[in-house]
């Protein structure tokens, strides 16, 4: 595996493998000391050409645990910004001897064009492109899955996963989709039909429009944000009826299964998708989905750089 570009480039048999990385990975990263020595002298590019907070500092704080040097390339005020073209980019990134870089940005596809590009020798990793996907976040999410609900099998086989909300403009749910239908979880989408894709029916997953059928029968309800910035027109009614029929709130949490976590991939809109009570309840394993996300990351750039992956009982 050369790139992460896409869940849909990734073999079940390569997704456990990097799950399984991660688990080893993570009982590092709760030691005392913190970091492995295994991407010395490498050098991993995180180039942001879009917000972003959390993807950004774990994709370092993954770097760094693995003693990489990390350049941090952020697109406000870069040439980025200017208009340069991905393939100045790529030449630039390729001058500077980046083993890696890890790409985010508006445009869906950037990742593969820079991948594609002949300027360019090292890893790319897609840290979100566009409304296309984010690969990482996946993983990571199938992780924590994995962790509370797994019951130490490999795969997520027999688990229903219900994912709500702006499925439409999110590469979080392209990208879970994908991956928990890879990995033998059965997947519900909850949307109204204004926030659905054309061409959902040919996703790996079912659709359904009526929330409250759905959640009493889901292992994991997993919310997604509503991507204000990304809409040019009105999906909605307005922000209280959105609520009211898509909204998690703890009178709709109260009717899922015992056991059954809440998962949401930040940052979050407290009181639109999801109401503060039931993000800081137990049920909430959202701030764990953030720990997660830097052991799977450093599985990730372990698998691309090392070409090697950990597994499960090794040393
Ligand atoms: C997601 C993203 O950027 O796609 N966030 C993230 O990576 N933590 C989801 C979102 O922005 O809603």
């Amino acid at each position: 595996m050369r790139h992460l570009l896409s869940i849909a480039d990734l073999s079940k048999i390569e997704a456990i493998s990097i799950l399984d990385t991660a688990n080893e990975l993570a009982r590092v990263s709760d030691g005392a000391v913190k970091k492995l020595p295994t991407l010395r002298g490498r050098t991993i590019v995180n180039l942001f050409a879009e917000d972003s907070t959390r993807t950004r500092i774990s994709f370092e704080a993954a770097a760094k645990r693995l003693s990489a040097d990390v350049i941090n390339f952020s697109a406000k005020g870069s040439s980025v910004s200017k208009g340069e073209s991905l393939k100045d980019t790529a030449m630039t990134l390729q001058a500077m001897g980046a083993d890696a870089v890890v790409i985010r940005h508006s445009a869906s596809g950037a990742a593969q064009r820079l991948a594609d590009s002949q300027w360019m020798s090292g890893s790319v990793v897609n840290a979100g492109d566009g409304t296309h996907e984010h690969p990482s976040q996946a993983l990571l999410d199938a992780f924590t899955i994995r962790k509370h609900l797994g019951l130490g099998k490999s795969d997520l086989e027999g688990l229903s996963v219900a994912i709500v909300g702006d499925v439409l403009h999110s590469r979080v749910a392209r990208s879970n989709v994908l991956l928990l239908a890879k990995l033998g979880a059965k997947v519900t989408l909850v949307a109204p039909p204004t926030l659905l894709p054309v061409g959902v029916e040919s996703w790996p997953a079912s659709v359904s429009y009526d929330f409250d059928s759905v959640i009493p029968f889901v292992d994991v309800v997993m919310m997604l944000r509503v991507q204000q910035e990304r809409m040019t027109e009105m999906y909605f009614p307005n922000a209280r009826e959105y609520s009211r029929y898509f909204g998690l709130n703890s009178d709709r949490m109260k009717s899922m299964k015992p056991g059954a976590i809440v998962m949401h991939p930040g940052p979050m809109n407290r009181g639109l998708e999801i109401s503060a009570e039931v993000a800081d309840s137990s049920r909430s394993v959202i701030t764990e989905q953030v720990t997660n996300g830097v052991s799977v990351r450093m599985a990730i750039l372990y698998v691309l750089l090392t070409g090697g992956s950990l597994e499960a009982g090794g040393n």
